[in-house]
């Protein structure tokens, strides 16, 4: 069978990589990253008492880069060291533990594990191996997708997912408030408590050609926003006016991205953020994103109260679903 994980593809690779990894000059990370400067994703301090005053900042990064990390959170340190302890764990399992939680080929889900997204432009491959499985509502949940090794692996994420609802709720609000809206309003027009949580872990083993291979290609995600947990590794990207910047590592921090149902239901005000990833010489990068999402037959579309004859909707409105489908497939939304 041909070897399709990228962690076993990584332990034979020492000092080249396979040709389908290697990137045009257009994608390659040494190439296309502004060196040396001084823009930084806005860092945002939730706690901050001053509601206004954070909600200017939100509304300010939402709109400039469609990303931000946020600190004073909420969400226990120890809760997500122990995200992290089970995820990594899982990853260092045996390959055939591993396989166990396996996508299907012709599974429609995108739910366990697996190594390929979708086929990219000239059959490039990403140095990234992954794991999807929702975490919430448990309505939603999958369990066989969860898996039994470590064993503190299902307690571990559902302490996680219990704590992101602080978070999730004041970020809705702040972007609600910032546009005019109620405080609820942009969090019911993503199906309110009905929203959904997936998770995914991206494993990015180490690369003898970090500056030729990516992690992750350059995209804007399909969610309504992301919240995103690494390992100490820096190597997340941000595409600001045109230009690639690392996003720095902070400890503690979550990383909001915002996705493509903020901006559509923003009418285009707040941006989703167009981001990649690298990888790294030395060490293996971890990273926990959550993909904040509408339910599947909700229908998605720019704020009643946000379109007029001045300000005419910029997006269709369609079905979650409809919208990844033609994402995921590449045909026009
Ligand atoms: C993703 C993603 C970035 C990272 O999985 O959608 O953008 O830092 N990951 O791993
Ligand atoms: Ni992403």
């Amino acid at each position: 069978m041909e070897v399709e994980r990228v962690q076993e593809i990584a332990n034979f690779s020492k000092e080249t990589i396979p040709e389908e990894f290697i990137r045009t000059t257009y994608e390659q990370p040494a190439l296309t990253t502004v060196q040396g400067t001084v823009l930084e994703v806005p860092v945002i301090d939730l706690s901050d008492p001053d509601e206004e005053k954070v909600v200017r900042a939100i509304v300010d990064a939402s709109s400039n880069w469609g990303m931000f990390q946020v600190v004073n959170h909420g969400i226990p340190h120890e809760t997500v060291r122990k995200l992290k302890e089970v995820g990594k764990a899982f990853f260092e399992l045996p390959p055939h533990e591993k396989e166990a939680y396996a996508k299907s080929p012709g599974s429609q889900s995108i739910e366990g594990y697996g190594t390929k997204l979708q086929r990219e432009v000239e059959g490039k491959k990403a140095w990234v191996d992954h794991l999807f499985h929702k975490i919430w509502p448990p309505s939603e949940i999958n369990y066989q997708f969860w898996p039994k090794n470590p064993p503190s692996y299902r307690k571990n994420n559902e302490e996680y997912a219990k704590h992101m609802h602080g978070v999730v709720d004041k970020l809705f609000r702040c972007l609600s408030l910032g546009l005019g809206l109620e405080g609820n309003e942009m969090k019911e027009a993503m199906g309110g408590d009905n929203m959904v949580y997936l998770l995914k872990i991206n494993y990015y083993p180490q690369c003898p050609r970090p500056d030729l291979a990516l992690g992750v290609p350059a995209h804007t995600d399909m969610s309504a926003i992301t919240i995103l947990v690494p390992n100490d590794v820096q190597g997340l990207q941000a595409c600001k006016d045109d230009h690639w910047y690392d996003v720095e590592y902070i400890p503690n921090a979550l990383i909001v991205h915002i996705g493509d149902q903020v901006e559509i239901v923003s009418n285009g005000k707040y941006k989703s953020v167009l981001h990649r990833a690298k990888v790294n010489k030395e060490k293996t990068r971890i990273s926990w994103p959550v993909f904040v999402e509408p339910p599947s037959d909700l229908e998605v579309g720019p704020h009643p109260k946000l379109v007029n004859e001045a300000n005419p909707p910029k997006f269709k409105s369609k079905k979650y679903s409809q919208y990844c489908f033609c994402k995921l497939n590449k045909t026009p939304q």
